[in-house]
């Protein structure tokens, strides 16, 4: 098992938390006793492969089951009890990264450009915030998606979706289900995590590093002028913190983060392969994330998904469309997290700009009325709600109906006294036009331009920073009227 001392997993960018604090008390629930990690087989399994070669399913499964774990019971503990904090309003959680990681893509450029994003955005985050960001990639095992349609028709001929480097190929020409792939997805997430632990520890996560690509970023983008006041301000706490004797070369601490993985918990034989027991508190954990989530299409309160993540103590998100209703909220609730663990769901409200108005009220009144609004995390997917399609065909996202969903996130929990405590992304730290507007001003007749990703489209790495800005000015706008009012 890979040895990793949590004690110096902290955070450069945020307060340390305070060790007395009620929520950071080890909370160690039994797994449900009748439950095994193969339980969801006897539900209904949307979304999942029809494998033809049941033997070789059989044999990848039983090789993985006997690979490394690529993240240990600990360290997803150590999330949930982060985000424990950030349910009681002592934290923000910035989860990010592509729709669909595809397998070719993942060379160590590429992990670094993101990786370097979510940083950036993070210290803005931080400075608007005044509390620590949790940082959560979509990485290191993003390979599975579920799809609307279980077809597609390309170059006039129906052939079955792509459904993530795991489960098939990109090529049209290749898209039966093999099992073998999954071993390759184990393989890449494994050579992807060790990076980012690199990264993490030592080498990218220096605050000094971080701060000057910030202000790279503020100097090239068209929309400057917007951005300098925060960014001058962060420069100021920095060069407050270096007077104090607190730089990143002197200060251990500002030279490392907290990094934690996730991805959608849809291929159940692969999370199921890699679920193993604790041997300290025989929780089990799906030991290939530390976070993982439920998607909308598979959140079924008696499905297999559902299942599945009930048995396992990883903290779990639940995407939460507009066609989620408060009772079936409960109802999943009660299935995942029977004993009420602070931090061990994370809702991500995924609505739409023109629909999270008329249902996300509903959602927060019903958990305040019950009591459970503040063990959980809240957090807004500005994206999976957003998506059109344009006349060219292609599936974009406006920035402006991305920034409008997250303003209104805010803007409701405010009004509800709620803490609207995360958001997720679909970003890539590459300069792509798969999103439209932003300060670059992508138009949908350049969409074509650079327009690479395998799912979802992503915001680039300047879309993505300027949502955090945006962000960070309208969290300290809305204080400011605090404070006046
Ligand atoms: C996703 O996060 O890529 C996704 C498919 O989301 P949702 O389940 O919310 O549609
Ligand atoms: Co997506």
């Amino acid at each position: 098992m890979f040895c990793y001392s949590l004690s110096h997993l902290t955070s450069p960018f945020s307060i340390k938390p305070s060790q007395k604090d009620s929520t950071l008390q080890k909370i160690k629930e039994p797994s449900p006793p009748s439950w095994q990690p193969r339980s969801w087989r006897d539900k209904k399994a949307e979304q999942i492969p029809d494998y033809q070669d049941q033997n070789a399913l059989k044999r990848v499964s039983e090789t993985i089951t006997q690979l490394p774990p690529l993240v240990f019971g600990r360290e997803a503990e150590l999330l949930r009890e982060r985000l424990a904090q950030t349910a009681q309003g002592k934290g923000f959680l910035l989860q990010g990264g592509d729709c669909a990681e595809s397998f070719k893509d993942q060379t160590a450029n590429y992990i670094r450009d993101t990786f370097k994003v979510l940083m950036q955005m993070a210290v803005v985050l931080t400075f608007a915030g005044g509390v620590p960001v949790i940082k959560v990639g979509r990485m290191a095992g993003q390979y599975a998606k579920p799809r609307s349609q279980p077809y597609e028709v390309v170059n006039q001929e129906k052939i079955a979706s792509y459904k993530g480097d795991n489960i098939n190929s990109m090529d049209p020409k290749n898209r039966e289900p093999d099992p073998e792939r999954m071993l390759q997805g184990y393989h890449t997430a494994s050579a992807s995590l060790n990076l980012l632990r690199a990264f993490a520890e030592g080498g990218l996560a220096d605050l000094s590093l971080v701060h000057r690509w910030m202000l790279d970023f503020v100097h090239e983008s068209p929309e400057r002028t917007q951005f300098e006041d925060i960014a001058e301000r962060i420069s100021d706490a920095m060069t407050f913190m270096n007077a104090c004797g607190l730089s990143p070369s002197e200060a251990f601490t500002l030279r490392r983060t907290e990094f934690f993985t996730s991805h959608e918990a849809l291929l159940l034989p692969f999370e199921e392969a890699m679920t193993r027991r604790d041997s300290l508190s025989h929780q089990w954990f799906n030991c290939s994330a530390h976070m993982v989530w439920i998607g909308d299409r598979t959140r079924d309160p008696d499905g297999a998904h559902v299942e599945f993540c009930r048995g396992i103590a990883n903290p779990i998100g639940i995407k939460c469309g507009p066609s989620l209703k408060p009772d079936d909220l409960i109802s999943l609730l009660d299935i995942l997290d029977p004993h009420h663990t602070p931090g061990r769901i994370v809702l991500i409200i995924r609505m739409g700009h023109d629909k999270i108005a008329a249902h996300l009220p509903d959602l927060i009144r019903t958990l305040q009325q019950q009591g459970r609004a503040k063990e959980v995390v809240w957090s807004c997917d500005p994206m999976h709600g957003n998506t059109v399609k344009t006349e060219n065909q292609y599936k974009t996202r406006h920035f402006l109906d991305i920034m409008s969903e997250i303003e209104q996130f805010f803007h409701i929990n405010g009004d509800m006294d709620n803490h609207a405590g995360g958001i997720h992304l679909e970003l890539t730290g590459q300069d792509v036009t798969e999103c439209s507007g932003g300060a670059q001003k992508i138009d949908e007749l350049s969409l074509g331009a650079r327009y690479h990703t395998v799912c979802d489209p992503r915001l680039n790495a300047q879309q993505s920073l300027e949502i955090a800005f945006r962000l960070a000015a309208y969290i300290r706008q809305q204080e400011r009227r605090q404070v006046s009012s």
